[in-house]
Parts: structure tokens; sequence; C-alpha cells
């Protein structure tokens, strides 16, 4: 049999080559181990009695699930007193979170969505939570939002973990990205693609078609060359797939390439985009650039976005390389 790799092998093998400091290879087991209690309340379903909405609203006024106020609670819970944590931001707070006077304070920002794609979470369709870890900015003790405030580029570890037929932790720290496949018997994250590489090319994209009045004219023209396939300007076929959940539609790109694009659009404009640049764009944005793709608000590399706020949204087009710079072509043709 041939050996596997557990992620705490993976991990401290990394720390011996230089990639980590032992504070980061604790925060990844860490938030690796909190992954794995939400996928057991989630692989639970009804018979948990976690289905269904919370009755409350989270600072995006969107409902609360009853999944993402536990997935929160878990996050947070398990990340409080480790010792390697300054601070925690998440998408269900409008404020960071300090961590409590009784635990020692570590160097690093953490900053998540717990539950990403939540509204799916009734139909059994795939989840997951993204996170993203930032420095604390020296001798800031108690970090307020304009500590967390840095662009994708200072990240130091970014992941997601989808909750799906098998949760599968996506993990990177800078030297590539890597995948972890939850071994239910064992309770453990096993090391199950190592260096994973999107294609560069794709005929696969996933948009919410829905939304089409509300395009501006580049996307109109470039989703319509897309469509005309083979006999129009592009000279082949493409392939629509949506899954509305982030998670799940980033993973179907680092499992065989594709683009996911979620521009920004007349209904969206105002608020700056759909998706939130600090623990959903960034996140993803590390994790696919270092897998060999691209991610773009369509004008400027996402990790170079200055953030001015901690839910601060802008327009994601991510994934295979040269599909992303054919959007960016259009994008400059307005
Ligand atoms: O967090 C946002 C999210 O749930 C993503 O996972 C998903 O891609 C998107 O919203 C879908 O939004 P909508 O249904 O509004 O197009």
């Amino acid at each position: 049999m041939s050996q596997r790799t557990p992620l705490t092998r993976f991990l401290i093998e990394a720390e011996r080559a230089g990639q980590m400091t032992p504070e980061l290879r604790l925060l990844i087991e860490v938030v690796a181990r909190a992954c794995k209690s939400i996928s057991n309340a989630i692989s639970k379903g009804a018979l948990g009695g976690v289905l269904g909405d919370a009755g409350t609203g989270n600072v995006q006024g969107e409902a609360q699930k009853k999944l993402d106020v536990l997935s929160n609670e878990i996050l947070l819970e398990a990340n409080a007193w480790g010792g390697h944590l300054a601070g925690i931001a998440s998408e269900e707070m409008e404020e960071p979170h300090p961590i409590p006077d009784a635990y020692p304070k570590g160097n690093f920002l953490l900053l998540f969505d717990p539950l990403d794609g939540s509204s799916n979470i009734d139909v059994n369709v795939s989840v997951g939570t993204i996170f993203s870890v930032l420095r604390c900015p020296d001798g800031v003790t108690e970090p307020a939002t304009e500590h967390f405030l840095q662009p994708g580029t200072a990240q130091v570890a970014a992941g997601y973990t989808i909750y799906g037929p098998s949760t599968v932790l996506v993990l990177t720290v800078g030297h590539g990205t890597h995948a972890f496949t939850l071994d239910r018997e064992l309770g453990t994250f096993i090391l199950t693609q190592r260096d994973i590489r999107v294609p560069e090319d794709t005929q696969e994209y996933a948009i919410n078609a829905s939304n089409q009045r509300h395009w501006d004219a580049h996307v109109q023209r470039y989703i319509g060359d897309l469509l005309a396939g083979k006999t129009g300007p592009r000279g082949k076929d493409f392939n629509t797939r949506w899954i509305a959940s982030m998670v799940a539609d980033v993973h179907r790109i680092m499992t065989r390439g594709g683009t996911f694009m979620y521009p920004a659009d007349a209904k969206c404009r105002e608020k700056g985009g759909r998706l939130r640049l600090m623990y959903e764009a960034n996140p993803m944005a590390f994790l696919v650039e270092q897998a060999g793709g691209a991610a773009t608000t369509g004008t400027q590399r996402m990790m170079e976005v200055t953030p001015t706020g901690l839910h601060m949204r802008v327009p994601v087009i991510l994934g295979s390389k040269n599909e992303v710079a054919q959007f960016e072509r259009y994008a400059r043709e307005d």
C-alpha cells in the first residue's frame, strides 16, 4: 500500500522546509479541526436538527441559516484559545472578534466565511468554509478593522473546505495548492492531491445567467461569444455549470479547469459587486493563482485590490488563466 500523508505530517514537513512557522501550522490544524466538526454537523442533515433558518440576519442583511450560526461558533470557539491569533473576522460579524483576555495572543489574523453557499444547505448541495490568514501588524495587540485591511498579496495562508459527497480541504501557504480528503473513520485529513494545476484553457464557465439583463456591455459581449460556440468568434463550444455555491464552483475549477464569474452589474454595482473581498475573493484568488490560474476584478489582479472595508464587495472572475485573460480583453474594450 502506498504511504498516506495526513495533514499533520504534510504541515510538519512544510515547517521543516521553512515554508511556515510552528504557529501557522497550529493555526491551520485548528481550522482543519473546526472544519471536521462543521462537516459532522452538516452530514447529519435533518437528523441533527440543524437545517432551516436561524431567524436572524447577518451584517450583510442576509437571512442566517442555523448552520451559518453554528459554523461561526465552532470556528470562533476552536480558534480563540490556541494562542496563535491576534484577532478574528467573520462574514457573520460586523466587527473583528477580539481574542478573550483569558487566552494568550499570537501574531496572525484569521478571516473566514464560516459557511459559504449556505442557501444551498437545505437542498443538500455542497457548501464550504473559506478562510484567509494575514499577519497582525507589528506592535498591534488589539487589532481593529484597519489592521485587517491588507491586500490579498499579504496573505500567508488561505483555504477552503468543501462539504460534499466527501469533505475536502484545499490549502495553500504560498507553495502550491494541495487537497486533503477527510477520512471519516480515522477523523484525519489525508493528502489526496499535491500541487493542483488548473488547466490554462477551458470550455466551461460558471455565471448566474439570470442577471443577464443587468450585465455591462462587455459581459454581454463576452458571454454572447461563448454561447455562439463553434461558429462564433471563439470557434469552439462552451458548456455552462452554475452551482450557486462558490466553494463548489471553485472546486470544480480546481479539479478540471473552467472559469467562475460574478461581475459587477447594474443590480449590485452600488455595493461594489456581489462577493466579499477579504474572506471570499482573496483566499480563492490565492489558491487559484498558486494552482496556476488567475483571479481578477476584470480590470485589476484580485490580490492587488486595496481593501476599504472588512465586508467590501468586488467583481470576481477567476479560473483558467487564458480564459480569465480573454475576459479582461473584453473588459478593456468598454
Ligand atoms: O456568498 C455568496 C454566495 O452564496 C456564493 O457562494 C455564490 O456563488 C453566490 O452567493 C450566489 O449568489 P446568487 O444566488 O445571488 O447569484
